[in-house]
């Protein structure tokens, strides 16, 4: 197996240990995702697009329920926490498997701003997340997470996962499943 390989049997490995199955789909599609937006991509990005989420398989029982915090899903102390949170983990998993310095670094920096973007790869990890979310977790969102927070919450949850797309590309691949969930959500009372 190369370090690629090796690095999606842990996060399927960490997240079905986690009882966290359904997420799996997401990660691997924004792998896809981003190969469409940029079929050159090198090893650390590829690995840094299917890890972007690792920090969740491990969170702890009593992670602060960010649900009930005003800014909802994107409150900045959730979005910090998540980013360096990850980025620690997989470094760690990385530097066990021996992978070069370069790659380790390079994969930190990556998912270290996964959600809010900076440079071109950062925002390219971020743009295919934004693309697999609203592929394969929009329903989920519409289906549990409305009845477990609000309608509002998700709404803005969609609204930013949407607008801070960068790149034109992913915006068109990502627009009609963002529409198709404000509709959905739209219909809900
Ligand atoms: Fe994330
Ligand atoms: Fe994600």
């Amino acid at each position: 197996m190369d370090l690629y390989q090796k690095t999606e049997q842990f996060v399927i490995d960490s997240f079905t240990k986690a009882g966290d199955e359904r997420g799996i789909k997401h990660f691997l599609r924004t792998v896809y995702w981003l190969e469409q937006l940029k079929p050159n991509a090198d090893e650390a990005l590829k690995i840094a697009a299917v890890a972007h989420d690792i920090e969740r398989a491990f969170r702890k029982q009593d992670y602060a329920n960010v649900f009930n915090s005003e800014k909802g899903f994107a409150s900045d102390e959730h979005l910090s926490y998540h980013q360096t949170e990850g980025a620690k983990i997989i470094s760690e998993f990385l530097k066990k498997e021996g992978a070069d310095k370069k790659i380790v670094e390079r994969v930190k920096m990556l998912v270290e701003k996964h959600e809010i973007g900076g440079n071109e790869d950062q925002n390219l990890v971020k743009d295919a997340d934004s693309v697999s979310f609203f592929e394969n977790n929009a329903n989920h969102f519409i289906e549990v997470k409305v009845k477990q927070t609000s309608k509002e919450k998700v709404k803005d949850k969609f609204d930013w996962m949407f607008n801070r797309i960068t790149s034109d590309k992913a915006k068109e691949l990502a627009k009609p499943w963002y529409e198709e969930g404000l509709h959905k959500l739209s219909l809900l009372d």
